[in-house]
């Protein structure tokens, strides 16, 4: 196939161009270089060989139609990822990922491109699935910086105040983003699915989890925690531990989600015309943040992580997956398993990994 890969100079991105490249694909790269993740620019920038790149915005009209041209589908990647700073971060989040979904989408509609695979994320649940003895599944709200200040950071029931026992959200789950970036990610889901009723369109939008691998970005306040913690090692320093250390999540590598996306691409031409699914794409396994510092410092020799207490505001508490459907449907292993995986990321290249950091906005 002729793919057109946005962001495909991404951490992400490019495991996604070196999979397609490998599997014979021709593949055109869209990436806007955007200086908080490419500060050195297209120097910094490790693409396969044979991979047609575009340095310009999803944003742009013009560009993204030139972009498009010959194309059969489109593997959207590119955004502004994390948590971001502050509230002051909100236009640009917006703009990179609805404007910038929005104007792909009408290109693509334009020049007759109606398949699309879409980057989405777990950030859209908000919180996890959680059951009440009493109350059954329940949906707990936003933690209150009171509880987390007190050290209470388990949502209690919304309805009682009890415990909860925390399961695996599936793609059935409500969503419920708690942040501007969880926002603009259910969006693009929205306009992905708009697009593709409008159009006859076939949309795949893959939830990633925590991705974690080589050539993730070093730690900024956009960045996952996998790589905060792999850069405090990388400084001799330990690896702080928010809250308990407690909170669930499902680490998928990234190899695993380039060929998740391989396997999304080829799915298209099967669906329903004006059709958009959603999948979760996580390794089905659970570890808890304090177990994936413990087995990166464990490998890296060391220091020991710290447990801090401190908090993010907008951080959830558990947010594992349950990505049956991906396996069933499309037929994805994951190939990675959690030890492995930690074992090679603790001595993996980070992206950027000379610069200088920035602040990460906590609590505490
Ligand atoms: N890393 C994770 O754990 C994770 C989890 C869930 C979802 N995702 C999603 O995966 C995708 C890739 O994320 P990543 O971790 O590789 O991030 P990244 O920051 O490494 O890559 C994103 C790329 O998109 C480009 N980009 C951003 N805005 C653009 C624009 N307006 N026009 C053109 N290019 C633009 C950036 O320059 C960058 O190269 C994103 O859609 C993100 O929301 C990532």
């Amino acid at each position: 196939m002729e793919i057109l890969l946005t962001g495909g100079a991404g951490f992400i991105g490019s495991a996604i161009a070196a999979r397609l490249v490998g599997a014979g694909h021709r593949v055109r790269v869209l990436d806007a270089l955007l200086p908080a993740v490419h500060p050195d620019g297209l120097a910094g920038v490790r693409l396969p060989a044979g991979v047609d790149f575009v340095h310009g915005d999803v944003r742009d009209r013009a560009t993204v139609e030139r972009a498009l041209h010959g194309v059969e589908a489109v593997c959207h990647q590119a955004a502004m990822v994390g948590l971001g700073l502050d509230l002051d971060d909100a236009p640009d989040y917006v703009s990179c990922n609805e404007l910038g979904t929005a104007v792909l989408l009408a290109a693509m509609a334009r020049g007759g491109v109606r398949q699309l695979v879409l980057a989405g994320s777990m950030v859209v649940y908000g919180e996890g699935r959680y059951d009440c003895a009493e109350h059954g599944t329940v949906a707990p709200g936003p933690r209150r910086p009171t509880d987390l200040d007190a050290g209470r950071f388990e949502p209690p029931c919304p309805h009682c105040g009890a415990p909860l026992l925390a399961g695996l959200a599936a793609e059935s789950a409500p969503a419920d983003p708690r942040n501007v970036y969880a926002t603009t990610k259910l969006a693009q889901e929205h306009l992905a699915a708009a697009w593709a009723r409008a159009c006859g369109g076939r949309a795949l939008t893959l939830r990633y989890h925590n991705v974690y691998g080589p050539g993730m970005p070093r730690d900024t306040p956009y960045a996952g925690v996998a790589s905060i913690f792999r850069s405090a090692l990388a400084a001799g320093r330990a690896p702080r531990v928010f809250e308990d250390g407690g909170q669930r999540r499902d680490f998928v590598h990234v190899e695993d989600v380039a060929a998740a996306n391989e396997v999304a691409l080829a799915a298209l031409a099967g669906r329903p015309a004006g059709s958009a699914r959603v999948y979760n794409t996580g390794s089905g396994t659970v570890h808890t943040v304090g177990e994936m510092a413990a087995a990166l410092a464990a490998t890296h020799g060391g220091p020991a992580p710290v447990v801090t207490g401190e908090y993010r505001l907008g951080a959830v508490r558990h947010i594992p997956a349950d990505a049956l459907r991906l396996r069933e449907e499309l037929g994805w292993r994951p190939a990675v398993a959690f030890a492995e995986g930690m074992a090679r990321f603790a001595a993996a290249p980070l992206r950027g990994a000379d610069r200088p950091v920035a602040a990460t906005a906590s609590r505490r």
